[in-house]
């Protein structure tokens, strides 16, 4: 009697090992064949680089359609947009992407692809966010389908709290730094309201006390007190008004922490063009993948007559507009963004990222700093977002070659304006609901 009470107890025992044994399990049987299949496309990334026209020509016969890929003649002048518009990323190349993501985080940061290490801050009510290691769902502690909550205030909250929850947090990742951003912002403000949520849903009463307790020290690096083990932080994007984010988390919030940028997407992000292979630099540079899409370039500032190079044929140091083609049905697009390339790897680009504000050649960083400059001339005044618009006043008559603007920018630690500080920024509609302390106003 006695012997199978203890066989059954043994058996049970056993069972309950296997099955609270299998999700970490899984993850690491998915964990090590996706790094394998990483390593295997990094080397043949490696093979592509060391003949580029080739692997352009191959893409390009795939994207042509059938019987239309012989004899090409040499691509030149300005491309125009023909075709079906957005078509979502291929699925090989979003693959792809993931995979370099995965083993270049990896060999970066050796515990980030810990399970449930990495918490996902973002919002995208309409279709589902595609994080940059989806292909591995066991790195995530936050549920996908929080982040098509309507509400973008309670997804963000919803992500937060199971972020919380998560001490062992590796690695923090946003599609925009925007959103990490007021998802601390929330935090900020609603601390106390978060912690009795911890304290009764998780239901984790130390895990609340410690939130309490960090609150209360002030918000300075608090990312790090909150998650000891935290690496790095992952953005989506990180150029224009969200490279203002960024500094701004870098200085307050995320202190002591690298931010990394792994994909360098055009097109409003529908295509993936490179990725960056360099997480610990604290400038992002993208390696551009010749068997992702067909590129050509036209030089800029742009020549009198403007003829497209193709990636072979760039120049380290010098500036170019994209000219893109990366799914059938949609050739030569000219995107307006420009890249300047700032070496090679093999003979693949790598460039940085500058996008123009109309295509007319005028990074936007550049145009960020113009603005920063025109900011700080007013005493206490900070930029803390903005965006450009073609100028709908002047509309066509202005004429190409002189482009005019509407940037709104939302500004804080402004007051009491002059009425000739009020003038120089136009009129008196507002953009954004001004935050107390803030203005927003059209400069025209
Ligand atoms: C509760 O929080 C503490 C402190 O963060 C942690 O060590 C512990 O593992 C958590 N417990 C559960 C059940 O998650």
């Amino acid at each position: 009697m006695l012997p199978a009470v203890a066989a059954a107890a043994v058996a049970v025992m056993v069972v309950v090992a296997v099955v609270a044994a299998v999700p970490a399990l899984w993850h690491r049987l998915s964990r090590s064949a996706l790094r394998r299949a990483g390593a295997r496309y990094r080397r043949r990334l490696e093979l592509l680089g060391t003949d580029v026209r080739l692997s352009q020509e191959r893409r390009l016969r795939r994207l042509l359609p059938p019987g239309t890929a012989r004899g090409e003649g040499r691509a030149s002048g300005r491309g125009t947009v023909v075709g079906v518009p957005g078509v979502p990323l291929t699925p090989r190349v979003s693959r792809q992407g993931s995979l370099l993501y995965l083993d270049t985080l990896h060999a970066a940061f050796p515990r980030a692809l810990a399970p449930q290490g990495t918490a996902l801050l973002c919002w995208a009510p309409h279709h589902r966010c595609v994080p940059a290691g989806w292909p591995l769902p066991s790195l995530y502690c936050t549920p996908a389908a929080a982040g098509s909550i309507p509400s973008r205030a309670a997804a963000l909250r919803v992500q937060l709290l199971f972020a919380l929850q998560q001490r062992a947090l590796h690695v923090l990742e946003a599609a925009l730094p925007a959103e990490l951003l007021d998802a601390l912002a929330a935090l900020r403000s609603g601390w106390p309201e978060l912690a009795q949520d911890l304290a009764l849903l998780t239901p984790n009463a130390t895990r609340a006390a410690e939130l309490r307790a960090e609150c209360a020290r002030g918000f300075e690096g608090i990312v790090q007190r909150l998650w000891p083990q935290l690496e790095v932080v992952v953005v989506g994007t990180a150029h224009g008004a969200e490279q203002l984010y960024c500094d701004v988390l870098r200085q307050a919030e995320c202190k002591g922490l690298p931010f990394y940028c792994p994909f360098y997407r055009a097109a409003g992000g529908e295509s993936l063009l490179g990725v960056n292979l360099w997480p610990e630099e604290p400038a992002p540079r993208f390696l551009l993948c010749p068997d992702w899409a067909f590129c050509e370039f036209l030089p800029s500032p742009a020549e009198e007559e403007p003829r497209t190079v193709l990636l072979g044929e760039l120049w380290e140091g010098r500036e170019y507009g994209l000219v893109l083609t990366a799914r059938p049905g949609e050739y030569r697009c000219l995107l307006g963004a420009v890249l300047r390339v700032t070496g090679f790897h093999k003979q693949c680009p790598v460039v940085d990222q500058a996008l123009s504000v109309r295509g007319e050649s005028i990074p936007e960083e550049r145009f960020c700093q113009s603005l920063c400059r025109a900011v700080g001339m007013w005493p206490g005044a900070r930029l803390v977002d903005y965006v450009c618009v073609e100028s709908a006043l002047l509309g066509a008559s202005s004429g190409a070659c002189a482009p005019h603007y509407e940037v709104f920018v939302e500004l804080r630690g402004l007051r009491d304006l002059s009425e000739g500080q009020r003038t120089l920024w136009g009129g008196g509609r507002s953009w954004l609901a001004p935050a107390p302390g803030s203005s927003a106003r059209p400069l025209v």
